[in-house]
């Protein structure tokens, strides 16, 4: 595995490769003494041309516990801003010898174009509305340490889903897994084509949240991306937090069992209420912490190979 652009570019047994080893980094996340040997000498570079908080974080503390270089760039910092294309910029970053960019984009496809054209590992860390495959990954695996196998387990994707790039690349990990998997949205704010989408591969859709909960092992709320919209199909904030939002009556709804996952960042009062988010059943902090152990073994992955691990 060279780079990591799309969930959809791996297998299942992928899939539970990387959860797996990530078991182990969780464990030297847990030590005092965090850093291994396996990436000394090698460099990764964070390339953040969108806001981030978690997944950049993540992924710098997971090369720097696996003893790698790390480096940060943003798009306004660099040459970028001087209007230098975003081709002779990374061929440019590639040309002084690195071994992976991290690339989050607005634009969905850049990091796979970026592959093209570089020499060195890409790893998307999220690209427009396409897909964030290391987030689908973490979710896995934090929904997999809460729920054991997630082979028959539903998980209900609520929220913006039109603009959601978690979403696609949730359904297509979750579905890889063995997961039954119900969409809920507004109208307006469900992907086009859904229904010969979900008959296709395999899921559910509601528009009807009170329906859906009491049947889930985990609902995943996402975020409502406001700075992603420019039509007004939005509903109201008050209709959205009434109609869709987990409110603290609709965790009356929820199976004792049932867990309740949100990638951050949180729009509280919106889509989740605080009573959610800060709920026993929240798994949201476990996802953040789970986040630097999937990352570490995404790199390791790509970087060390098998039998690397120290
Ligand atoms: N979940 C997620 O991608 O968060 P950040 O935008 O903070 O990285």
């Amino acid at each position: 595995m060279k780079h990591l652009l799309s969930i959809a570019d791996l297998d299942p047994q992928e899939i539970t490769s990387i959860l797996d080893t990530a078991v182990s980094m969780h464990e030297v996340q847990d030590r005092q003494v965090k850093k291994l040997p396996t990436l000394r000498g090698r460099t990764i570079i964070n390339f953040f041309f969108e806001d981030s908080t978690r997944t950049r974080a993540s992924f710098e503390i997971a090369g720097k516990w696996m003893s790698a270089d790390t480096i940060n760039l943003t798009g306004k910092g660099t040459s970028v801003s001087k209007g230098e294309s975003l081709r002779d910029t990374v061929l440019t970053i590639d040309a002084m010898g690195v071994d992976m960019m991290i690339i989050r984009h607005p634009a969905s496809g850049a990091p796979a174009q970026i592959a093209d054209w570089v020499d060195c590992s890409i790893v998307n860390a999220g690209d427009g509305t396409h897909e964030h495959p290391s987030q689908a990954l973490l979710d896995a695996y934090t929904l997999r340490r809460a729920l054991g196998d997630l082979a028959g387990r539903h998980v209900a994707i609520v929220g913006d889903l039109t603009h959601s790039r978690v979403l696609r690349s949730n359904l297509l990990c979750l579905r890889a897994l063995g997961a039954h998997v119900t969409l809920v949205a507004p109208p307006t704010l469900m992907p086009s084509g859904v229904t010969s989408w979900a008959a296709a591969d395999g899921f559910d859709v509601s528009y009807d949240l009170d329906d859906v909960l009491p049947r889930v092992d985990a609902v995943m709320m996402l975020r409502v991306q406001r700075e992603r919209m420019s039509g007004g199909y939005f509903p109201t904030a008050r209709e959205y937090a009434v109609t869709y939002g987990l409110t603290p009556r609709r965790l009356g709804l929820l199976q004792d069992h049932a867990v309740i996952c949100h990638p951050g960042p949180m729009n509280r009062g919106l889509e989740i209420s605080a009573d959610a988010a800060d709920a026993a059943r929240s798994l949201v902090l476990d996802q953040v912490s789970a986040g630097v152990a999937v990352r570490m073994s995404i790199l390791y992955h790509l970087l060390a190979g098998e039998g690397d691990a120290q």
